[in-house]
């Protein structure tokens, strides 16, 4: 007999199934709950409620496991390309040959942005963060493409979209990048791989060629790798719900990289340089800060630290650590942050504060130090990150839409006023 779950409600059992994923996990499926007895759940930031069921990826908090339909974070790291974990996370299987070929044909196919779209970026202030330019470029890209506003296209007609859309983010990127250094746009080179490209447009000149350095190129195929998902995540989760209600692909992709801005997300890895730089300014003393972070009257927490799933490690975090250590020695750069990181990472780690709540360092601890030593400036850290989350996104709205999943739309207990008259202004 299949598992269910007994809920009592006013004396009266009702009864549910639980679920359970290929990895057994479970889940009490309450799809009828409020039917039958006229109840809902509430669980603020969604701590305990699963969204979706979904086959793309299968992350364990606990154990630090992060897999990519199926395959291991850490083997996918050191062994694939972007492109192929794109096509992975996208279409389900690691690409043949010819696949893979093909898929990097289309891409490359459509780098280049509509000419009028530079005009755009010339109207914001030279002082704006890219982010927000880049939320408003792609889905801008839905105005040039309308056709992407039908649901009911068919698969190729989407499968187009998606590519122009892994095609032109880093184009978008690097141009908001040029945009806010006020440089020269630098076009797309289709004769170089994707990473390449994407490092040509954000440092060539047109006086001047640029050789992407390999060491650079590998490290960010790792970085972009460690990023491109992360299951049902505060961006990936406002993808789906934005898509659920048939928005096109471009708008809700936006409002993914509007989610991922912000600190708590994936801004967390500017918002650690910035803590790194300020603390070292003020003289460097980490008992300090550590204790600042513990003070509950002190809005500072440390950034980097924590996660809402991983309770023990988090992968990526492991991986990167290597890497920051890896890439500063082969490109002989000495910066003081990483000492001091590590150290930060060293005394957090033996606090009872840290250990009694499951923080440890997250992805975007190490991240920006790399991203620092590539010569990425602090602004662009949160638009890597966009880079590598792009394939998550997208197959977690593809997901959704085959899927056929209903509109997103929570419910609420109300705790406001009850019923009372409408008052005329003179007499309130
Ligand atoms: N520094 C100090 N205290 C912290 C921190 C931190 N970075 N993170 C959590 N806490 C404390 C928090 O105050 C709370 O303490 P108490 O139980 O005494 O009230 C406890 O730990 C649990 O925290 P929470 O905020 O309830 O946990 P959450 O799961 O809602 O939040 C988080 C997860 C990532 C938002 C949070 O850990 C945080 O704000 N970290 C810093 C920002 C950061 O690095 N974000 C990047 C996340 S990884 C990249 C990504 O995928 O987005």
């Amino acid at each position: 007999m299949s598992e269910t779950a007994k809920i009592e409600i006013d004396g009266k059992t009702f009864e549910f199934p639980v679920i359970t994923g290929t990895e057994n996990e479970k889940a009490i499926d309450i799809k009828k709950l409020r039917g039958t007895t006229n109840c809902i759940t509430i669980d603020p930031g969604f701590k305990n409620t699963g969204s979706t069921t979904s086959a793309i990826t299968y992350l364990d908090g606990e154990n630090g496991i992060l897999r990519y339909r199926g395959y291991p974070i850490e083997q996918l790291a050191e062994k694939a390309t972007f492109l192929e974990v794109a096509y992975l996370l996208i279409y389900g299987e690691l690409p043949k040959e010819s696949e893979l070929k093909d898929f990097k044909k289309s891409i490359t196919n459509h780098t280049l942005v509509h000419e009028d779209m530079k005009q755009f970026f010339e109207a914001y202030p030279s002082q704006a963060h890219p982010m927000g330019v880049l939320a408003s470029m792609v889905v801008s890209l839905s105005t040039f493409y309308p056709e992407s506003q039908d649901p009911n296209r068919s698969d190729e007609a989407v499968d187009l979209t998606i590519h122009r859309l892994l095609a032109k983010l880093p184009t978008l990127a690097a141009m908001s990048y040029k945009n806010a250094v006020r440089h020269p746009f630098i076009y797309p080179k289709n004769e170089l791989g994707y990473i390449e490209n994407f490092l040509n447009m954000m440092f060539a000149m047109p006086t001047e060629d640029y050789k992407p350095n390999p060491v650079v190129a590998s490290a960010l195929n790792k970085l972009l790798i460690l990023h491109a998902d992360h299951e049902q995540n505060c961006s990936a989760s406002t993808v789906r719900i934005v898509g659920s209600s048939q928005a096109n692909l471009y708008a809700s992709i936006s409002a993914g990289i509007s989610a991922l801005w912000g600190p708590l997300h994936g801004g967390a890895n500017q918002a650690v340089i910035e803590m790194l730089d300020k603390i070292q300014e003020d003289g460097g003393d980490l008992d300090k800060w550590i204790a600042k972070a513990k003070d509950k009257n002190d809005p500072f927490r440390l950034m980097g630290f924590g996660h809402r799933v991983y309770k023990n490690f988090d992968p990526r975090a492991k991986i990167i650590k290597k890497a920051a250590d890896d890439v500063l020695e082969q490109l002989g750069v000495d910066d003081p942050a990483l000492d001091l990181a590590k150290k930060m990472e060293k005394i957090a780690l033996e606090d009872p504060y840290f250990i009694d709540r499951g923080l440890y360092p997250n992805v975007d601890f190490y991240s920006g130090i790399i991203y620092k030593a590539l010569n990425i400036p602090s602004e662009m850290f949160t638009v890597m990150f966009a880079l590598g989350r792009l394939p998550g996104w997208i197959a977690q709205w593809k997901e959704m839409k085959e899927n056929k999943e209903p509109i997103g739309r929570p419910r609420q207990i109300y705790t406001g006023e009850n019923e009372r008259d409408y008052v005329s202004i003179e007499k309130r």
